[in-house]
């Protein structure tokens, strides 16, 4: 057994930037988090016509832009003028697509710890992932320690990427090798340790849905982080730390406090 060292990033992050109460991969939606105390955040990064990184979930605007088009097909600078505030509610008129860039200036500024989501459309997830490790690593370079690959030696402020694409991850890892990764998934698989070694990943980003105390026990006797999506109940948050989950991201910002911690921090896997 090898216990992983103390999580040292924020344990609870809003969820594409502010949860349900504002627009998804907004400035304004991480505004509205700062204001009810949330100092870490989850975004999806995207890549534009130009390769520029951008904040979007889904490969199209017609759900968050309320046009058509495909993200891929429109430049960052183009897609910094759409509208993806209103389909929310109308205080949110006006709020467009930040870039990465944009984003991360913003969470430096305020001291907002970031778990960025490289969210490649298909056939873009190499591309991706470097571009998103790029900008990135700039924006951070004064904090990313060079042996950072271990658990142990991030500065907590450095930003964590995460992918479901393994190919994502491996690009990053080329560009930035101290950046720290983990690997998303929907359902725990049976070769999450070998995969989680392949890709070189601190930590293991499931759907709180399908994980078992077993498995969580499992995941953090192997050394690995447990974080946990998409948490809204804050029942099922103290359950998911007290089977030694390290983190979570919510969209319940009015129902979860940004402090919540572990009643004893690892007690369920030692
Ligand atoms: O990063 C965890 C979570 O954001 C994954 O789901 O679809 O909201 O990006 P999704
Ligand atoms: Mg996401």
């Amino acid at each position: 057994m090898s216990v992983a060292p103390p999580w040292p990033f924020p344990r609870v992050l809003a969820h594409r930037g502010g949860g349900a109460l504002a627009p998804e991969n907004t400035i304004a939606a991480i505004k509205v988090g700062l204001d009810r105390g949330y100092r870490a955040v989850e975004f999806d990064a995207m890549l534009a016509a130009d390769e520029i990184p951008v904040l979007m979930h889904d490969p199209t605007l017609e759900r968050t832009g309320r046009i058509g088009g495909a993200v891929s097909e429109l430049a960052a600078a183009e897609l910094e003028r759409i509208d993806v505030g209103g389909w929310h509610s109308p205080r949110f008129i006006g709020e467009t697509v930040p870039t990465l860039e944009r984003t991360l200036r913003f969470c430096r500024d305020h001291d907002i710890w970031p778990n960025i989501e490289i969210k490649p459309v298909p056939g873009f997830e190499a591309a991706t992932g470097a571009a998103v490790a790029s900008v990135t690593s700039q924006i951070y370079a004064d904090l990313i320690r060079p042996e950072g690959e271990h658990t142990d030696r991030f500065d907590p402020r450095t930003p964590l990427l995460s992918s479901f694409a393994p190919d994502a991850l491996i690009a990053a890892r080329e560009v930035a090798p101290s950046l720290p990764r983990g690997w998303l998934v929907d359902e725990v698989p049976s070769q999450w340790r070998k995969e989680l070694t392949r890709l070189g990943c601190v930590s293991l980003h499931t759907n709180h849905r399908h994980l078992t105390a077993a498995q969580a026990r499992d995941i953090k006797r192997a050394g690995k982080w447990l974080f946990c999506y998409t948490v809204n109940s804050p029942q099922r948050a103290r359950t998911v730390f007290n089977w030694g989950a390290d983190a979570f991201c919510t969209d319940a910002l009015d129902r979860i406090p940004a402090d919540l911690t572990p009643a004893s921090p690892a007690a369920a896997y030692r």
